[in-house]
């Protein structure tokens, strides 16, 4: 399962970059106001920045702008992938990204017929928020599966990245799940790292190892 990052930080994506287990990033509006950085210069230096796919998501509402707006972000870096949200509009833009050979992350994803729809117009990526919808009493993975049984069903290439992650038993299930590409925030990547009998047994071994005789 691929690993990406969803933030805009700068430094945050420099750091995991470095950990060499870094796979894309995935931005949205949010994490782009936190910077207090222009758009475009701050795509152009995050895909300078990574080798694999960076989602840059759109704003407008209708296909025409949407594509219009896709088009010009698609400009930026070989490696952008434009992020649209699920929407009637949005997936019309999608069709006709994707007969120009734009790469499409559809986003804000909250149901497996949604990510049908989504594949039908030919999406490269689907993205549903899982940890929004256990945030409103719903089991969130249970979509992620959903959506695997029907593409695997009926043979869609659309990738399933699972989004909105909020601790380590979400990208468990994710990889578990068959879900192509995880992100995350930057705190849950680095705890993947993380285990305290990894810890103790490290520290143990330190201490033992100041037993033994070094000639
Ligand atoms: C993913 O592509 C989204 O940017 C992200 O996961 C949004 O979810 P959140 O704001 O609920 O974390």
């Amino acid at each position: 399962m691929k690993l990406f990052i969803d933030t805009a930080d700068l430094e945050q994506i420099k750091e995991a970059n470095s950990w060499g287990i870094l796979d894309g990033v995935t931005t949205n509006p949010t994490h782009v106001s936190k910077t207090g950085r222009s758009p475009r210069e701050l795509y152009a230096e995050i895909c300078r920045t990574v080798d694999g796919p960076v989602s840059l998501e759109t704003v407008s509402l209708q296909s025409d702008q949407i594509v219009e707006e896709a088009r010009q972000l698609a400009r930026i870096a070989s490696n952008a992938v434009i992020k649209v949200p699920i929407m009637l509009e949005g997936l019309r833009a999608v069709k006709r990204l994707t007969a120009e050979g734009i790469k499409t992350n559809v986003t804000v994803t909250f149901s497996p017929l949604q990510a049908l729809l989504a594949a039908k117009c030919g999406a490269t990526y689907i993205s549903p928020f899982v940890g929004r919808l256990d945030a409103v009493g719903h089991f969130g993975m249970e979509i992620v599966r959903q959506i695997k049984t029907i593409y695997d069903h009926y043979g869609f290439s659309t990738q399933i990245l699972v989004a909105a992650v909020r601790h380590p038993t979400h990208v468990l299930e994710a990889a578990l799940a068959g879900a192509q590409v995880c992100t995350m925030s930057y705190d849950v990547m680095k705890q993947l790292y993380e285990h305290p009998l990894t810890d103790i047994g490290i520290d143990l071994f330190l201490k033992d190892w100041k037993k033994v005789p070094q000639t």
